[in-house]
């Protein structure tokens, strides 16, 4: 099932892979102007000439910038935040992890999560929601995860972080509701990204804390946040595994949740004593 979308301009954060660039695809054929915005100037090339060829009427700029920086994220903003390129539906996907133990971790890896996923998601919707406002219409979707439901040990910075985008998101979603801009947050669980590959550590047991059976793919994630996000919904948990999980997260009381987490496969081996 397409979802029967039209946004006048869909501005989408890391389009250069994984979910971000499976979010243009399937926006592409339902938007008038698509912007792309990542670090990888060679693949956001790569995407826009296939998403052209693929939707002749279809304009696209690709904005290279590295949301960590607070320049890029106000140069971002300056570009479009009036005119044509003003996004109606503004998709906060880029986001990274980091897994492994906490007091082990590479300062500057966490900074650089944090930064990315919270303060860019938080700037680039303070910075973009006026122009929506304005104009009388416009949507945000937020990519968090279904790890922003509890703390997870060799995962804490960034479920904390995830934790911080739900929460942030259902709030806005309240305070907008006067404006009629719907605020959806999609929380999935693992899917076969990059995400993977740059949240792991060396010497770290396994990459991804996940099994295999307990994947959904890229492209059932977007179209079941799409629907979401046209049901005008809060909240996504795409895959059917994924929303049971959910539910039961949801309705656990907080020490089983703590003996289930402190039982669980470590990405670190625990010291004999
Ligand atoms: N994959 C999963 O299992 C999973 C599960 C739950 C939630 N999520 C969430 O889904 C979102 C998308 O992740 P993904 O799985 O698609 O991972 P991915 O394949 O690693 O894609 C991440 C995207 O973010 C961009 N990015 C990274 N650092 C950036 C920076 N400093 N400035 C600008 N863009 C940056 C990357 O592009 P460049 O490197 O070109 O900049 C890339 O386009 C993230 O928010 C992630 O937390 C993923």
């Amino acid at each position: 099932m397409d979802p029967p979308l039209l946004y006048d301009c869909s501005l989408i954060t890391g389009a250069s892979g994984g979910l971000g660039e499976e979010f243009a695809s399937q926006l592409a054929p339902h938007c008038r102007r698509l912007v792309l915005v990542a670090r990888s100037e060679d693949e956001l090339g790569l995407l826009r000439d296939r998403l052209q060829s693929e939707n002749s009427d279809l304009q696209i700029k690709v904005v290279n910038a590295d949301l960590t920086s607070a320049e890029a994220r106000e140069e971002l903003i300056a570009t479009v935040k009036e005119g044509e390129w003003a996004p109606s539906l503004l998709v906060n996907n880029a986001g990274m992890g980091d897994y492994g133990e906490f007091v082990t971790g590479d300062w500057k890896k966490m900074e650089q999560m944090l930064s990315l996923n919270i303060i860019a998601l938080t700037h680039l919707t303070h910075g973009l929601l006026p122009c929506m406002i304005q104009s009388g219409h416009g949507a945000v979707l937020n990519v968090s995860s279904l790890a922003s439901l509890l703390p997870i040990p060799d995962f804490a910075v960034y479920a904390a972080s995830k934790s911080y985008v739900t929460s942030f998101s259902e709030a806005l979603r309240l305070e907008l509701n006067e404006h009629e801009i719907p605020v959806l947050t999609v929380c999935p669980g693992p899917v076969h990204t990059g995400f993977g590959e740059i949240a792991g550590r060396d010497g770290s047991l396994e990459d991804s804390p996940a099994r295999e059976w307990f994947f959904v793919s890229r492209e059932e994630v977007v179209l079941e946040a799409l629907l979401a996000l046209q049901r005008e919904q809060p909240r996504s948990y795409p895959g059917l595994k994924v929303s049971l999980v959910a539910t039961a997260l949801a309705s656990m009381p907080p020490a089983i949740l703590r003996y289930f987490m402190r039982n669980r496969p470590r990405a670190v081996p625990e010291q004999e004593d």
